[in-house]
C-alpha cells in the first residue's frame, strides 16, 4: 500500500464517526434507537444542513444537482481530472436504523478529513456524495437520486410521484432545494473515475464469518409494481357476496397466486408485499380500492425476468371481481462490481490486517446505478445479528471505523490511478 494512503487510513478517527452517527441519529430519532427521516422531509433537511456545516469548516465545494443530491469535493492535484466518488444515502425507512445509509456518507466525508489531518493530496478530486431518496419508503421507487443522476431516467419521471399524503415529490424537493440556498448547482451525468459505498451488511455473513470487511462483488436483480385493484364500496352487513366487488379479497387472492409463483425451496427468492392502502379503510365497509407494492428480488438474471415478467398476467388472473392494474415502478437486473475496484477494497483490506470475505448484495444499493457509468464496488461492514430496516439495527464502532479506514485507503489508490 502507499505510504500516504497508510497514514491516512490510520487517521481514520473512530471516536469523531461515532459521535456523527449519535448526532445524525437524533435526527427523526424514534423510540427503541430508530429512525425515520424519510426523503425530503424537515427531517433529511437538518441532516443535509448538518452536513453542510461539518463541510463549511473544511475547504470543499459543495453542490447539489437537480433531484437534490449533495457533492461535497476535496480538489485534487490535477484540475481536469474526473473525480472518484464514494458516498451512499441520508434518508431512512419509516423505522429504520442508525446507520443504513448513513454510514456511507459519515464513512466518506472521514475519509476526507483524514487525507486533510494527514496532509496526503491526491490527483484526482474525491467526491463524497449524499443520494436522495434511496429508501423508497415515501417516494418510490427506491435508488431515486442516483437512478435519476446517471440518467437512467429522466427527472421528470418521478415528479409527479406522491407519497401516502398525497404530496407531490416536486414540491418536497422543491422546498428540499430552497432550504440550502448557498449550495452550488451540479450537473446529473458528470463524469466519474470510479465510485466505492461502505454500507452496513445488512445480513448475518459477515458477523458469521467473524469478519470485519466484505468486499462487495454485486447486487441481485430487483423488479417492483404497484398493484391497483378497483371495485365497489358497500356495506359489510348487508351485501351478498356475488354482489360484492370487495377489492381486498382479490387482494389477497393476487397475493397469495405471488406467494405461490415465487415460493423457492432454497429460499433464494426474496418476495414482499410492503405497503398497502386501503380504501375507504372502514371495518364496515367492503373496501372499494386496495393499491399495494410487489418486490421480487433474485441474483440470477433469468429467474428475475421470468418472475417479474410473470406479475401481470398472473395478477389479472387471480382477480375475480375487480378491475387490476399493475405498474411495474423499477427494473433492475443483476450487477456485477468492477473488479479492479473491487481487488482495490481487498487489497486495503488485506494491508490494513482486516478480516474480510467476498460476498454478494441482498440488498439494493446507489452503487447499482453507479456502476452502470464508472469502475464501481461497495465495502460492507457487519451489523448485529444482520438486522436492518429496523430500529434495532446496530453496529460497534470499530468495525465502522475499519470500514472507513478500508474506504480511505481504498479511495487513494484510486484516485491516483
Ligand atoms: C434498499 O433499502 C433496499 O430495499 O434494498
Ligand atoms: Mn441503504
Ligand atoms: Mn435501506
Amino acid at each position: 500500500m502507499r505510504e500516504d494512503a497508510r497514514n491516512a487510513a490510520n487517521n481514520v478517527n473512530e471516536q469523531r464517526l461515532w459521535q456523527r452517527h449519535a448526532e445524525m441519529a437524533q435526527l427523526g430519532a424514534i423510540p427503541g434507537n430508530g429512525v425515520n427521516r424519510a426523503a425530503l422531509s424537515k427531517e433529511d433537511i437538518a441532516a443535509r444542513k448538518l452536513l453542510l456545516s461539518w463541510a463549511a469548516k473544511r475547504n470543499y465545494s459543495i453542490s447539489a444537482d437537480g433531484i437534490g443530491n449533495l457533492f461535497l469535493r476535496r480538489a485534487g492535484t490535477d484540475a481536469n481530472a474526473t473525480p472518484i466518488m464514494t458516498g451512499s444515502h441520508m434518508d431512512s425507512q419509516p423505522r429504520g436504523g442508525r446507520f443504513d445509509g448513513i454510514y456511507g456518507v459519515l464513512a466518506g466525508f472521514e475519509a476526507l478529513e483524514a487525507m486533510d489531518e494527514a496532509g496526503v493530496v491526491t490527483r484526482r478530486p474525491i467526491e463524497v456524495v449524499a443520494w436522495t431518496n434511496e429508501e423508497g419508503g415515501r417516494f418510490a421507487p427506491c435508488t431515486m437520486g442516483s437512478m435519476v443522476f446517471t440518467g437512467a431516467r429522466p427527472l421528470a419521471d418521478v415528479l409527479d410521484v406522491t407519497d401516502n399524503e398525497g404530496i407531490k415529490l416536486k414540491d418536497a424537493l422543491a422546498d428540499t432545494l430552497a432550504a440550502t440556498p448557498q449550495v452550488a448547482k451540479h450537473d446529473f451525468k458528470s463524469p466519474a473515475a470510479g465510485y466505492i459505498e461502505a454500507h452496513i451488511e445488512q445480513g448475518p455473513l459477515l458477523e458469521n464469518a467473524r469478519k470485519t470487511i466484505g468486499v462487495v462483488t454485486g447486487i441481485q436483480g430487483l423488479r417492483w409494481f404497484n398493484v391497483e385493484v378497483s371495485g365497489k364500496t358497500d356495506h359489510a352487513g348487508t351485501t351478498p357476496l356475488a354482489l360484492r366487488k370487495d377489492a381486498v379479497r382479490d387482494s389477497i387472492a393476487i397475493i397469495n397466486a405471488l406467494t405461490e409463483l415465487t415460493h423457492d425451496p432454497k429460499d433464494v427468492t426474496r418476495f414482499t408485499v410492503g405497503r398497502m392502502l386501503v380504501t375507504p379503510n372502514s371495518p364496515n365497509s367492503v373496501a372499494s380500492h386496495v393499491l399495494f407494492s410487489v418486490d421480487i428480488r433474485h441474483p440470477e438474471p433469468q429467474t428475475i425476468a421470468r418472475l417479474g415478467d410473470a406479475v401481470e398476467p398472473l395478477a389479472r388472473k387471480a382477480a375475480k371481481f375487480c378491475e387490476v392494474k399493475v405498474t411495474p415502478t423499477l427494473h433492475d437486473d443483476p450487477c456485477v462490481f468492477d473488479a479492479n475496484v473491487a481487488d482495490a477494497v481487498e487489497a486495503a483490506a488485506k494491508t490494513l490486517n482486516l478480516p474480510h470475505m467476498r460476498l454478494s448484495s441482498g440488498a439494493s444499493h446507489d452503487a447499482m446505478y453507479m456502476a452502470r457509468i464508472c469502475p464501481t464496488a461497495m465495502i460492507f461492514v457487519p451489523c448485529e445479528k444482520g438486522i436492518s430496516h429496523n430500529e434495532a439495527e446496530n453496529a460497534t464502532p470499530g468495525d465502522l471505523a475499519a470500514g472507513a479506514r478500508v474506504l480511505t485507503a481504498a479511495l487513494i489508490e484510486l484516485a491516483n490511478r
